[in-house]
């Protein structure tokens, strides 16, 4: 076992996080760096060791630990699915609602046991969670056997981080509050046929409930031409689809002092690309412009699928959310979206409970959902975040009552679901296959350029390929058809 800690073991490395900090946002210039390399002392390492990371919460977090793998690869470890076996596990986390939160402080509890039994194993907490100051602290108190915590501004440190680890026996913290860097040219272990990439990264919106600003940093775009030879590269590599990752990728390119180039340009630039399928998320409807509705129009490898959270139909809610807009330019929007692109599919998010949410302003949601017809949504109870203007207010509606609503809305959002499938009965759409269904290996599984889950049956050989289906059969959450074997189909 680690030995107990003193404050003043943390003397050099620890740089505690602090939501306070997190919150000023400088005017400090952006330095983008090129000349991330692991020094050769650390490339050896690894060698004959395990990793294994558990990753939570959204597809940033999961992007990051495509680069986390990356880098411990370059240091000559190898994977391993056995937490017995592993030399280093992490937990990557999330932050975003108390119960992503919960289930870290679980996984560290029987992770204590692991430790006990094999004292050189290193365990780490890392991603969102990381960057609050009450969760670090709560580390340092319950679970003084982690030997390392860092900020998800510091992943390019690791290779350094796990070297004092090793040699200097103390819990190694390093968590940056506030950064405006980006580093290029990080190690990504990627897989399959389908990538991330990131446009950019942090976010400046602070809506009231949501502690993303502060664990994200502030927004800061990575230069056009590194995004265009990452997908580049990667479409001569063979990859299919691409997904471009930000907080607020409609903010895309306000923070360029030098440049006029926004999220529309980058879209049309990357849609002359030979890669069959590019998706973006998240999107925020603030900023989402009509120059990104043409080129989006346009359609092409640009999939006529848009997340766009909404979060509330109710303008009193979105005015104490902060959203800064309101409902009916919301609709305007969806409205200018359809007419440019009819057959696009809309997705979103919606909190329900939020502090003071009073039945009519709950009925404005579904008003709203009953409105736009979204194919599917990802929908939450709100969850009060330390350090947020809306966890000061008061959170006055009833547990119950809360679980009502996200009971009522998911019926009525699974009623669209279902119709916005049925749509497709009898079309034959072009399906880009995944693997086996999780449920029935004889079943293969795949989506459309819509991103609706295809079931199927057919050689696994398929999967990774583009092919036709002929739809036969819809549920909610999934639909059915039968594979066009003759028909010859793109990529
Ligand atoms: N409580 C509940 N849901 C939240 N989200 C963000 N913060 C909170 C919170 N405090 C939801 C929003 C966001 C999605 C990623 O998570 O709907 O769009
Ligand atoms: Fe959070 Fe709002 Fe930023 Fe989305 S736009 S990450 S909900 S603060």
């Amino acid at each position: 076992m680690t030995t107990k800690k003193s404050d003043k073991d943390y003397s050099i490395y620890f740089q505690p996080p602090s939501l306070t900090d997190a919150k000023k946002r400088g005017r400090e210039d952006i330095q983008v760096h090129y000349d991330f390399a692991i020094p050769e002392e650390l490339q050896q390492l690894g060698k004959d060791k395990y990793y294994l990371i558990q990753t939570y919460g959204c597809q940033m977090n999961e992007h990051d630990t495509e680069t986390i793998m990356g880098l411990l690869e370059q240091m000559g470890y190898q994977p391993t699915e056995d937490r017995r076996q592993a030399d280093i596990i992490l937990l990557n986390t999330c932050a975003v609602r108390e119960n992503a939160e919960d289930k870290v402080f679980g996984e560290l509890g029987h992770l204590k046991h692991l430790k006990i039994e094999k004292p050189s194993l290193l365990l780490g907490v890392c991603g969102c969670m990381s960057q609050e100051e009450a969760v670090v602290n709560r580390i340092l108190q319950k679970h003084p056997f982690v030997d390392m915590i860092f900020g998800t501004h510091n992943i390019h440190r690791l290779p350094h981080l796990i070297k004092e680890a090793i040699f200097s026996k103390e819990m190694v913290i390093e968590v940056w509050s506030k950064e405006g860097d980006i580093i290029e040219n990080l190690p990504k272990k990627r897989e399959g046929v389908k990538a991330w990439v990131n446009i950019m990264y942090g976010c400046d919106k602070f809506c009231t409930y949501c502690i993303v600003p502060y664990t994200r940093g502030k927004e800061r775009s990575r230069r056009p031409e590194d995004v265009i030879a990452e997908v580049r590269e990667l479409a001569r590599q063979g990859f299919k689809e691409i997904m471009l990752l930000g907080q607020n990728v409609n903010a895309y390119g306000k923070d360029f002092e030098d440049i006029n180039y926004r999220f529309g340009d980058l879209m049309d630039d990357i849609s002359k690309i030979d890669i069959p399928r590019i998706r973006f998320t998240t999107s925020h409807p603030r900023d989402f412009d009509d120059h990104l509705i043409e080129v989006l129009a346009k359609k092409g490898n640009l999939v006529e699928q848009i997340h766009l959270p909404v979060q509330s139909g109710s303008n009193e809610i979105l005015k104490k959310m902060t959203r800064k807009y309101t409902r009916e330019q919301y609709l305007e929007l969806v409205g200018k979206i359809r007419r440019a692109i009819p057959d696009v599919v809309l997705t979103t998010d919606i909190i329900v409970g939020f502090p003071g949410e009073t039945d009519e302003q709950f009925e404005d949601t579904i008003k709203l959902v009953r409105e736009v017809e979204f194919d599917s949504a990802f929908t939450f109870i709100y969850s009060p975040r330390e350090g947020t203007p809306a966890a000061a207010m008061e959170d006055n509606v009833p547990a119950e009552v809360k679980k009502q609503r996200l009971y009522r809305l998911n019926e009525v959002l699974n009623e669209y679901s279902k119709r916005g499938n049925d749509r497709l009965l009898g079309q034959t759409v072009e399906v880009l296959v995944d693997g086996e269904s999780k449920n029935n290996p004889n079943v293969l599984a795949g989506r459309t350029r819509t991103n609706k889950l295809v079931h199927f049956e057919g050689p696994k050989d398929l999967i990774g390929k583009f092919v036709n289906v002929h739809i036969t059969g819809t549920q909610t959450f999934y639909i059915k058809g039968d594979w066009v074997r003759e028909q010859a189909v793109a990529q």
